[in-house]
């Protein structure tokens, strides 16, 4: 397969063909999910809670994120490499954002995703114009769980709603090429892609309108133990291997069968 570029991303959504990301965090699965035709790895900062065993993404530094990005960045062979920018590394000021993506980068990201709106358009705008591919994160912020009392579905009554559009707008145009939607109503998440074709929506918990989705890889391998949240599905219930499940989750968000909005949509 040849690599997968922001370029071909953009032309893949401009299609309406669906993009299918998933989390990923060393080189094996690197090399699986790659060889299995998913288009985006995301080194996510929950490797805190699913490799560290942390009670949150909070304690993740740099550091691990770096270290991660790395095995993965090893094992990939094709797949578009976006790495999380860890709780604290980037909130202080936009210089302080271009020190930690410029390391996530040297790992072998090509592109870093931040939480957040309002005040980040302008480090994403910062990190763009230095040549730094920038994925956008709003509805439920996972490194902001103590100041939104849990994670619980976000932009649900008008007002939050509004500011949420408000924020994705800022963002597109800021020139953040993707933008993470988590946890919020398939259709607010429906609108806010509606409105901005330029914006590459990723939704996990946001319903099947979106250009692509995203899943935790431990949570979809049926790995993860204890109570996980509606909008996962096993895809491993049925499978023979681990390259099928994938294969599935692959084939089911091409054809929009994942996520089911009856089952896994608010
Ligand atoms: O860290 C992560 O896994 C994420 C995805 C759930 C979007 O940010
Ligand atoms: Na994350």
């Amino acid at each position: 397969r040849k690599p997968v570029t922001l370029h071909r991303l953009r032309e893949m959504h401009a299609a309406g063909e669906k993009i299918a990301m998933l989390t990923c965090y060393d080189a094996s699965f690197a090399r699986l999910l790659d060889d299995c035709g998913v288009d985006c790895l995301l080194v996510g900062d929950s490797l805190g809670m699913v490799l560290q065993g942390q009670p949150s993404t909070l304690p993740v530094s740099l550091e691990d994120a770096v270290y991660h990005t790395r095995a993965v960045a090893r094992g990939n062979r094709s797949a578009w490499l976006v790495a999380d920018l860890p709780f604290g590394s980037y909130e202080a000021s936009p210089e302080q954002a271009l020190r930690s993506s410029v390391a996530l980068m040297q790992a072998g990201a090509q592109m870093v995703k931040l939480e957040g709106g309002g005040w980040t358009a302008e480090t994403v705008r910062f990190l763009v114009a230095r040549g730094i591919p920038v994925c956008a994160h709003l509805g439920l912020t996972p490194q902001s769980v103590h100041a939104l009392g849990g994670y619980r579905v976000q932009g649900r009554d008008e007002a939050a709603a509004a500011t949420l559009k408000r924020h994705a707008a800022e963002l597109a145009d800021a020139g953040a090429a993707m933008l993470v939607l988590e946890l919020v109503p398939s259709a607010l998440a429906a609108e806010i892609g509606a409105a901005r074709p330029d914006l590459i929506t990723i939704g996990i918990g946001a319903g099947p309108r979106c250009g692509g989705q995203v899943l935790v890889l431990h949570d979809m391998l049926g790995v993860t133990r204890g109570r996980l949240p509606r909008f996962v599905r096993n895809f491993m219930a049925g499978a023979a291997s681990i390259e099928d499940a994938v294969r599935l989750y692959v084939q089911d968000v091409k054809a929009g069968r994942f996520p089911d909005p009856e089952l896994h949509g608010y």
